[in-house]
């Protein structure tokens, strides 16, 4: 772009700057579209993630009483130290892994934030980063706006399971990072211990750096939650992100962390320290409070996985298949005896015409990709997935 205009050209004052757009192909999100259109139509919106129920009142009080004890002013750079020793305590006592609260651990604004700030401390222009799809929509954008390329690599259609053998052959001498996400938005998929090794295997002789989104690590109903951070080999390489917005069903909080060895921890919190600088502090005190009862995040399984039976209870009187669920709070059906149309068009039509909002799995591709597949959030109220469900059952 030319920073100088023509003399000759007309002006008009006054001006905007012409802006050559960093990120030019990206529009308004899946998630708020189908959210906008739902509350248009009155549809019951299992569309974007987040739950229609609120917190436990408990972590409102405890974040209350963090504010009118004072916890109102500029909190640590890198985090609440309470929080951070006790985020270090649940990963130690799940995972078998010590990170240093002091060094190795940071509090983010939500994980959207740590997996940006990680792509940027450790990717550079002309890197590659290779992601897997579908994946969730920030990956492509943050790598973009690193200056990289981000290099799509299609999960098993069907299984949605890891193929290695894709995933080596996508490796080049430029490739610096991975991004992982188990369990699996949007498919509900959960890597098992055996993918963890393989994918050990081949990192091992390479410098590609992991970054590991396990916003649902808690929402695991199959196994156990196989961590990054339970894999000494593949942690060293590792930032692990979570999201406590995900864990306590506060998403409007937008409070998260990464942990990751020290080298790492500290490049990311040079990012850190000139993008966010810190996170509010009344809630960090509230959640590091709320979170000495392991209770909270351990309970969550058992919380979703009977909304998770009850709402494929359901399914199974419709005409969708639902495909298996082993973690997150989605739910993937396939709608194919139902309709030929693509995913965005099916999703919109059963939005506006049948008063429930989902959301198309296309949308989690780089390529257009049909799988006649829906995606929808189960983290709602009974009451809500039942009336979703007798919607769906009409179909
Ligand atoms: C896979 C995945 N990663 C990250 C996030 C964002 O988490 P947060 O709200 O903590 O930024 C989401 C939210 O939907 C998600 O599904």
């Amino acid at each position: 772009m030319s920073l100088q205009r023509p003399a000759t050209a007309v002006r008009t004052l006054p001006h905007i700057p012409e802006i050559d757009s960093r990120l030019p192909a990206i529009g308004t999100t899946i998630f708020t579209v189908m959210s906008a259109l739902a509350h248009q139509h009155g549809a019951v919106n299992l569309g974007q993630g987040f739950p229609d129920f609120d917190c436990d009142p408990r972590l409102v009080d405890a974040v209350d009483l963090a504010m009118r004890s004072g916890h109102n002013q500029y909190p640590p750079m890198t985090g609440v130290p309470l929080l951070r020793e006790r985020v270090a305590a649940k990963i130690e006592s799940l995972y078998g892994h010590r990170y240093d609260p002091g060094e190795e651990i940071t509090i983010t604004a939500g994980a959207t934030q740590a997996i940006l700030t990680a792509i940027l401390a450790l990717v550079r222009a002309g890197d590659e980063v290779i992601v897997l799809d579908p994946c969730y929509d920030s990956y492509d954008p943050n790598i973009r706006l690193a200056g990289a390329t981000p290099v799509h690599v299609s999960l098993r259609p069907g299984s949605f399971a890891p193929d290695f053998k894709v995933i080596a052959a996508a490796i080049s001498p430029r490739t610096r990072a991975l991004v992982l996400n188990s369990p699996h938005n949007p498919s509900g998929t959960v890597w098992s211990g055996a993918d963890m090794a393989n994918l050990a295997e081949l990192l091992r002789p390479t410098e590609i750096a992991l970054i590991s989104d396990e916003v649902y690590e808690h929402m695991v109903y199959a196994g156990e939650h196989q961590s990054v951070s339970r894999f000494p080999e593949l942690a060293a390489r590792s930032v692990v992100v979570s999201s406590f917005g995900k864990t306590y069903h506060v998403t409007g909080w937008k409070v998260g962390y990464a942990a990751a060895p020290a080298p790492l921890s500290a490049e990311f919190r040079k990012v850190h320290q000139f993008n966010v600088f810190t996170v509010n502090a009344p809630m960090q005190y509230g959640i590091a409070s709320y979170m000495a009862d392991a209770s909270h995040h351990l309970g969550l399984a058992a919380f979703y996985r009977a909304k998770r039976d009850r709402f494929r209870a359901g399914l199974a009187s419709t005409r969708l298949r639902a495909l298996a669920c082993d973690g997150t709070y989605f739910q993937c059906v396939d709608y194919s005896q139902i309709s030929n149309r693509t995913e965005a068009d099916f999703c919109r039509w059963l939005t506006t015409e049948v008063g429930v909002a989902a959301i198309p799995v296309s949308a989690f591709y780089a390529e257009a990709t049909e799988q006649r597949i829906a995606r929808f959030c189960f983290a709602k109220r009974d009451e809500t997935l039942d009336v979703a469900l007798a919607r769906l059952a009409e179909l």
